[in-house]
């Protein structure tokens, strides 16, 4: 049944064809997308990688074709010869919809089991079905229009940064630690018994050192790999976009990568974004929208609640704030009636998942203020508080007491999670935002030391190096992300390329000369030798491809991507090596029962 394509060459795609091709004879070639036999007459629907055109098997036209098109099933891979005619009864669905193909010849060129899954962009099949049959899965249109879109983002990257003389440089895969501060993928060596490579979180130091030699504007499409606890925009190797750049600040890498992001929404989507892009400190994101991501999209801000209530009878607030914590809320506007006492015990549970301890609110309805803290607190604390939240008729007061951080992050998750549920996210929006002069430091309560933020060798904003030995947590960074739509698509800084400014820092992380050394002392090393100042930019080529195709979750913008467990359902990577390899490695596992 099986046939070669013989002389068959194939003349037109699958979404090709269109009236003006009408009485052409053509030659098609793809997978069965459906077959529907009715007496006389046999339609299929032809499906490449452009689109599906129907086929029309007529006995009259050819018996031969019209008999060996009876046997031919779902995803069979067919090869058909015929005339383009106007179609009787269109279909305004398929771009191809105003003709059909009649057939004159049909070779089979493969046959096809019955797949385990469907292949309609529809298919509401697990994911667990997708990625072990992601091949079948990639059939479908959304996902190969995702990987045509990356490809076409990618090409217009690599156009833009080449014209702005950027350099494509690789840089090693098997490597040290960088320090971006998740924890490594290793790799063994076999032929340094007991050593390990790292696979690089990010060409970091590498990209550093390029500019030490001298190449000025370094570009790399690379492969990142990071053993984190993964979400839906997290994968346990992921793309980034990474640049560098010499002789620059903060406000010449922005401008430029301004340009690249325009052109990347104006050739990828047709959109023109708004420039420049809008910033926002670090701490004005915080305040205003409990997040380093803010999706300014829809409103719902965080108002300052603290000083209203810092001596209020009603402990929960004031007792919260006496042991440095704060009161913040947020008012949802207008949709009091969208939130029965049910509708917000479940808000109540969801800002638990971020740690906070309860959910106070007030209603402010038709028939006056309804909320069950208010009888704890005085007539002017609840009129100060509904005035700093603009608060009216019609809307719903919900206040979060306790340390900051709990603070922001459950009401900048609050504010998101109600919008989403009111259905107020408008889709086709494009909210860009740079956030800048991020903290240098952060707090890490299980190491109990100051951590750097970014990574330690990030600039200090020039006006506060002075607090570096004595307030630390003061000090700003000449660090800045991008977000889009509440997702963060990339991040830098300035560099540090002076070495007594280098050392202040390790000695503010608590790293000793010697640890320093012995971690990053290749690159100190090199920076003994003439530093140009220097600072870069790596985007999240993956999530930036979410954003573009409106996709949720990161694996669809992947053509083979891992599971949560980061495990890979196709290959079965990672999996059990023989005896014999790990001798060679002169490794012997330990397993955990
Ligand atoms: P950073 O660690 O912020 O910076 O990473 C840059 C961007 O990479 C994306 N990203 C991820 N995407 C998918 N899965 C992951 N596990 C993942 N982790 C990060 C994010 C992030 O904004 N070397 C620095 C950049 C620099 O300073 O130039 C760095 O790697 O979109
Ligand atoms: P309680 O006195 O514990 O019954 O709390 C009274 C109200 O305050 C309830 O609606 C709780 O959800 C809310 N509440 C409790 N703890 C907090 C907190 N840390 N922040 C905001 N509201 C809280």
């Amino acid at each position: 049944m099986i046939e070669s394509m013989g002389n068959l060459r194939r003349t037109h795609m699958c979404g090709d064809l269109r009236v003006g091709n009408l009485n052409e004879e053509i030659i098609l070639m793809g997978w069965v997308q459906k077959k529907r036999n009715l007496g006389g007459l046999i339609f299929v629907d032809l499906r490449d990688t452009t689109g599906i055109t129907q086929i029309v098997f007529d006995n009259e036209v050819s018996k031969e074709a019209f008999e060996k098109a009876d046997k031919i099933k779902g995803e069979f891979v067919i090869a058909i010869k015929g005339k383009v005619y106007e179609r009787q009864s269109k279909n305004d669905d398929l771009a191809t919809g105003d003709i059909e193909v009649f057939a004159e010849e049909l070779k089979i060129l493969d046959k096809a089991e019955t797949p385990p899954i469907y292949i309609k962009d529809d298919d509401d099949v697990s994911e667990t079905m997708r990625l072990k049959y992601r091949y079948l899965d990639l059939r479908k249109a959304f996902m190969q229009n995702n990987l045509k879109t990356r490809h076409k983002t990618l090409k217009v990257v690599r156009n833009f940064l080449d014209n702005e003389n950027f350099v494509d440089v690789e840089t090693p895969m098997l490597t040290k630690p960088t320090p971006e501060g998740a924890r490594d993928y290793l790799v063994p060596s076999r032929v340094n018994p007991g050593k390990f490579y790292a696979l690089p979180q990010s060409p970091q130091l590498m990209k550093q050192m390029l500019m030490v030699s001298g190449m000025d504007r370094y570009y790399q499409v690379v492969k990142c790999f990071r053993d984190e606890d993964l979400r839906a925009n997290r994968q346990p190797e992921f793309t980034q976009i990474d640049i560098e750049m010499s002789f620059v600040d903060i406000d010449d890498i922005l401008e430029m990568n301004e340009r690249l992001v325009y052109k990347i929404f104006k050739e990828v989507k047709d959109i023109e974004i708004e420039l420049p892009i809008k910033r926002m400190t670090y701490k004005e994101a915080m305040e205003r929208f409990g997040s380093d991501k803010p999706d300014l999209r829809f409103g719902f801000e965080l108002k300052d609640l603290t000083e209203i209530v810092k001596d209020s009878e009603f402990k929960v607030f004031s007792g919260n704030i006496a042991n440095g914590g704060e009161v913040r809320g947020i008012n949802i506007k207008g949709y009091e009636k969208e939130f029965s006492r049910k509708g917000i015990s479940k808000l109540e549970k969801y800002v638990k998942n971020y740690g906070a301890k309860g959910l106070a609110w007030i209603k402010i309805t038709e028939e006056g203020i309804s909320s069950p803290i208010t009888k704890f607190l005085s007539e002017e604390e609840t009129n100060n508080i509904i005035d700093k939240l603009d608060g009216e008729k019609g809307d719903l007061l919900l206040i979060v007491a306790d340390k900051p951080s709990v603070v922001f992050a459950s009401l900048g998750h609050l504010r998101i999670e109600v919008a989403k549920k009111l259905n107020l996210i408008d889709d086709s929006l494009y909210e860009l935002v740079w956030i800048t002069e991020f903290p240098l430091f952060e707090y890490d309560e299980e190491e109990d030391r100051y951590v750097a933020k970014h990574h330690p060798f990030t600039h200090p904003m020039d006006e506060d190096i002075k607090l570096l030995d004595t307030e630390p947590e003061k000090v700003r960074a000449k660090a800045y992300d991008l977000a889009i739509n509440g997702d963060e698509i990339g991040g830098g800084s300035i560099r540090i390329n002076n070495t007594q400014l280098q050392q202040k820092m390790f000695k503010a992380l608590g790293f000793s000369e010697e640890e320093a050394w012995s971690k990053f002392g290749f690159l100190l090393e090199a920076f003994k030798y003439g530093v140009p100042p220097h600072g870069g930019i790596a985007y999240g080529f993956d999530r930036l491809i979410m954003q573009l195709t409106e996709s949720n979750n990161i694996r669809d913008v992947i053509a083979f991507p891992k599971t949560q467990n980061a495990t890979s359902l196709l290959t079965k990577a990672p999996a059990e090596v023989s005896k014999e390899q790990l001798d060679e490695l002169q490794i012997k596992l330990n397993l955990k029962k």
